[in-house]
């Protein structure tokens, strides 16, 4: 397992987990889990809006520090998440009575503050988080699309880039992992903004997959952003089973795991495969996903899956 660092970069692309800042701070085997088998890593929740700035013009650096510093102590690199979302937003801007102007003005406000305290720091961040409706492919009727129109994606990566230069901006989405009116529509937003000269530089693939029903055309999406000049990165991946899992499951699972790994690895231009979570015991999956489970390449005591010898096995 001690391995995969090492594997990764020899292979010029980064492993990733995502981490909250609770365990990061007190739990010792959780820090060496990550330490020992990961190049980066993304906070799963307190770069978010509502932890960010939760009162208007009140930010909490508190735990995207512990992120970043974290981060710098151990070589890791940082994928940051998120600026706009409909989800996690803070009351205050929720339940705002918005017009445009003040709203873009709140925006710029944000995305600028934020990443210019980690300019340079922060390599690539999600911008702009499912941008498009759960089932495609419409634009997702957001805040921000309501207020301001579907122009609040290419204004938002403006402002992004003006903030820092050097940081890689992602459009990150998920259902956009194999073919389908929702990788059509992705796939089409962000060409248009690519034909429009607009900064965007990457596109995530969220890749929250099912067991069983892992797509086998996900380097073939990919490759149509690389074909752009984008980047892609895998940047929330796991793969959740029905309960009661099987050691049969466990078995498949790491062929998944596997075959996403050698997916990016395919794909010139696939930097980043981010897991989403820890261990079993700190995935999202269970709560969120009730009567599936086990999603992650470590379990709940913490032992290594075989999904991640699959990960191994594809460096
Ligand atoms: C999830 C976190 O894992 C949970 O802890 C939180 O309660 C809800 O959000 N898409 C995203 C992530 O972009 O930010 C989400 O993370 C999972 C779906």
């Amino acid at each position: 397992g001690h391995r995969l660092p090492a594997l990764a970069r020899s292979h010029g692309i980064d492993l990733g987990v995502a981490v909250a800042v609770d365990p990061l701070d007190r739990d010792r085997r959780y820090r060496g889990l990550v330490e020992d088998h990961y190049t980066s890593v993304t906070a799963e929740n307190t770069m978010k809006w509502e932890h960010v700035q939760p009162e208007r013009g009140e930010y909490d650096w508190s735990g995207p520090d512990a992120v970043v510093d974290f981060a710098a102590d151990n070589g890791l690199g940082v994928r940051g998440h998120t600026m706009l979302w409909h989800n996690q937003q803070p009351a205050w801007l929720a339940e705002g009575d918005w017009d445009a102007e003040e709203l873009s003005a709140v925006v710029h406000e944000h995305v600028t503050t934020v990443m210019e305290r980690y300019r340079g720091r922060i390599g690539a961040w999600d911008v702009i988080n499912e941008p498009l409706e759960d089932g495609g492919p419409q634009m997702r009727r957001n805040l921000w699309y309501e207020v301001l129109g579907p122009d609040y994606i290419a204004r938002t990566l403006y402002s992004a880039h003006a903030a820092d230069p050097d940081a890689a901006l992602y459009i990150n989405e998920f259902g956009i992992e194999s073919a389908g009116p929702k990788a059509d529509a992705l796939y089409d937003l962000v060409a248009g903004l690519v034909e429009r000269g607009v900064p965007v530089h990457g596109v995530g693939f969220q890749s929250h997959f099912v067991h069983g029903n892992v797509p086998d055309d996900l380097a073939e999406q990919m490759r149509r952003y690389t074909d752009l000049g984008l980047e892609v990165a895998v940047s929330e991946l796991d793969v959740r089973v029905d309960a009661p899992v099987t050691d049969e499951d466990l078995r498949e699972q790491r062929q998944e795991y596997h075959d996403v790994l050698a997916a990016c690895l395919e794909v010139e231009g696939c930097v980043n495969v981010t897991v989403w979570g820890v261990t079993d015991a700190h995935s999202w999956i269970p709560e969120w996903f009730p009567g599936t489970d086990a999603a992650l390449p470590f379990d709940t005591a913490y032992r290594p899956k075989p999904a991640l010898s699959g990960m191994v096995d594809a460096l």
